[in-house]
């Protein structure tokens, strides 16, 4: 209920990440210690460095979610941990501190499913949510739009056929050689860049509600190739452009196929300055409520986490202890 206190762990990918949620919208405290330093000389997470980070930080940023949230730890009823998706190593490390500590401190414990606690997100910031709604999840491994009936209720509208929206960033971003993770890069680059200098294909945009990213990538590639010369700032711009104007485009046309009373916008890409300006200034214009997450919400952490294990403990009740790490979970 309202005053049950959840702490979340997150291991998925390459943030390490513990936070205490209290009622499933208040954070109490929220720690998130990234690896993009590990990673960055690769240019893309590795999974073997990944495990061993999260090892070596796991109880430290647990301790520090505990001792920042101000409560003793016998105050927390249940613990929840991502189980998937992500990459099997790195789910696992948080999966097997999570289990031990709800047995040790003989509490619930609650495996997550990591792309509906990036919907959750949103809700952390604004409960006021009225369903139906429109999810616009776009992270790094997942580009997909959800109709969300209800909690724990949802229909798949849509998805992405190839490359992830946050995909399509961070390789555009390595070709470019604009840096590690590409997506921050890019959304910096094109502050100074024209987006309507190249118009770059806008890949499914009349059909249906599925996208399409690794096309754009390729014209990206061979417009960069034909034109060497062309400033970075104006393909980024450009790039960035086609982008949004697709999820945007798709998310509208969702949101009225539905019904939906808003928009709900997740995952990493969601921390895009165009895609929260191009949104919030559509669900205006369409009379429905745009949310987003703050931008440390839209990126892994574990107060989402938290929030979705709450829901779920409701719901469901604890998930048993033989549910394991499960890389490729849907929703
Ligand atoms: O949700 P997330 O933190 O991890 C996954 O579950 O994948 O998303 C990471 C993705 C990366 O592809 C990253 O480049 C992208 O989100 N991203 C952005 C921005 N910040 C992070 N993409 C575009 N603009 C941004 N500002
Ligand atoms: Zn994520």
């Amino acid at each position: 209920d309202e005053s049950t206190l959840v702490l979340g762990i997150e291991t998925s990918c390459d943030e390490t990440a513990a936070a205490l949620v209290l009622g499933g919208n208040d954070v109490v405290s929220n720690v998130v210690s990234t690896q993009i330093d590990l990673h960055a000389e690769f240019g893309g997470v590795v999974p073997e460095i990944a495990s061993r980070a999260h090892l070596d930080v796991l109880n430290p940023v647990v301790a520090r979610a505990i001792v920042e949230g101000g409560v003793d730890e016998s105050r927390i009823d249940a613990v929840a941990c991502t189980v998937g998706p992500g990459l099997v190593g790195a789910l696992l490390v948080g999966v097997s501190a999570a289990k031990s500590l709800a047995l040790a401190w003989d509490k619930p414990f609650i495996g997550v499913n990591h792309m509906e606690a990036h919907l959750y997100a949103a809700s952390l910031e604004d409960p006021t949510l009225e369903f139906p709604l429109v999810v616009m999840l776009v992270s790094g491994g997942h580009t997909m739009l959800i109709e969300m009936r209800g909690h724990g209720q949802y229909v798949l509208l849509g998805q992405t056929i190839d490359d992830a929206a946050g995909e399509a960033f961070d390789k555009v971003a390595r070709f470019l050689e604009l840096g590690y993770p590409g997506g921050p890069a890019i959304d910096r680059a094109a502050m100074l860049g024209d987006p309507d200098a190249i118009p770059f294909p806008r890949a499914m945009k009349d059909d249906g509600l599925d996208f399409s990213f690794s096309g754009l990538k390729t014209a990206v590639m061979n417009y960069v190739r034909k034109h060497p010369d062309v400033g970075d700032a104006d393909v980024a711009a450009s790039f960035q452009m086609a982008v949004v104007d697709v999820l945007v485009h798709k998310a509208r046309k969702a949101a009225k196929q539905v019904g939906a009373t808003g928009i709900v916008l997740g995952g990493g890409v969601a921390a895009n300055s165009l895609l929260r300006e191009e949104l919030l200034g559509a669900c205006e214009t369409d009379g429905i409520q745009g949310f987003l997450p703050s931008r440390e919400m839209c990126t892994d952490n574990a107060a989402m986490i938290a929030a979705a294990g709450w829901h779920r403990l409701r719901s469901d009740g604890p998930t048993p202890l033989d549910v394991g790490a499960t890389p490729n979970l849907r929703l």
